[in-house]
């Protein structure tokens, strides 16, 4: 089946299954920041197994589920349960629930992730606002036939993530008295963490955050025409700069900290919106 069609199937199965016929916000939560979605009063859970092309999750801490709520007058839709390039899957299952989130109404797409801090000033806990990318992995999710009723084959990526919600984000954090940076957040493959030489060279061309998730969902959102926001939640200093090796435990549990801080500023933004 062509994608046009795969993702008109999944849309028209999740407007079923949810009981709302159109979404106007995305949310993709990243490593441990799941919890998010449970605090949400109300909402409708879809697993992803019920989503005709949804992938399945493999990795500890991502569940695949697809959470309806309405927050004010928006409709939002929490993807709980990211799919990771270093799956070895490909970049369609990536991408496909952000796809299919932009099909079903979504005109605006929320990433979230978990990421090395590579700049001097960033500690574990701090939220970053992404400016911009680099991609090292040596990926596009825009590889192969483009349908172009669908978006442009060469999309501009100049303002890929969006300059309005970058700015309202970071109003809304400091209004909760969360003081938040931007940064360029440069995307590996993993599911290596990256070698020290790799943070000072991603260093050295203009990184500030490291980690193996949303760039491919940003392109593929921008490229349905979604406004797109990234936020990273610093979980670990960079490899090399910690003094220490890293952890997936230390990911995981600074993540968890940090929760209840995310969650805050995440439900502040999106009643702004
Ligand atoms: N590197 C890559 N991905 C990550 C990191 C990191 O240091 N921390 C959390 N996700």
């Amino acid at each position: 089946m062509e994608l046009g069609d795969r993702l008109t199937a999944a849309a028209a199965a999740l407007a079923e299954a949810t009981g709302v016929d159109r979404h106007d916000v995305a949310v993709v939560l990243g490593s441990g920041l799941g919890d998010f979605a449970r605090r949400l009063d109300d909402r409708v859970s879809v697993p992803y197994s019920d989503l005709p092309g949804f992938p399945t999750p493999t990795v500890a801490g991502h569940s695949g589920v697809a959470h309806s709520v309405r927050l004010g007058e928006r409709r939002v839709l929490v993807l709980e349960g990211r799919i990771h390039a270093y799956e070895g899957l490909g970049l369609d299952p990536v991408v496909f629930p952000v796809r299919t989130a932009v099909t079903a109404g979504c005109s605006v797409v929320v990433l979230t992730n978990a990421a090395g801090g590579c700049r001097d000033d960033l500690r574990p806990g701090d939220l970053v606002v992404v400016r911009d990318h680099l991609s090292f992995a040596g990926m596009n999710p825009l590889v192969g036939p483009n349908d172009d009723r669908l978006g442009p084959r060469f999309p501009d990526l100049t303002d890929l993530y969006d300059p309005g919600l970058r700015r309202l984000f970071a109003e809304t954090a400091r209004r909760h008295g969360i003081e938040i940076s931007e940064g360029v957040y440069a995307w590996f493959l993993g599911p290596s963490y990256e070698t020290p030489a790799e943070v000072r060279m991603a260093i050295a061309l203009g990184a500030d955050l490291v980690g193996m998730s949303t760039v491919p969902e940003a392109i593929a959102a921008r490229h349905l025409g979604a406004r797109v926001l990234a936020v990273s939640l610093v979980t670990n200093r960079a490899a090399g700069l910690a003094g220490h090796p890293l952890t997936h435990q230390e990911v995981a549990d600074t993540a968890r900290r940090a929760a209840d801080r995310v969650a805050t500023v995440l439900g502040a933004f999106l009643a702004e919106l």
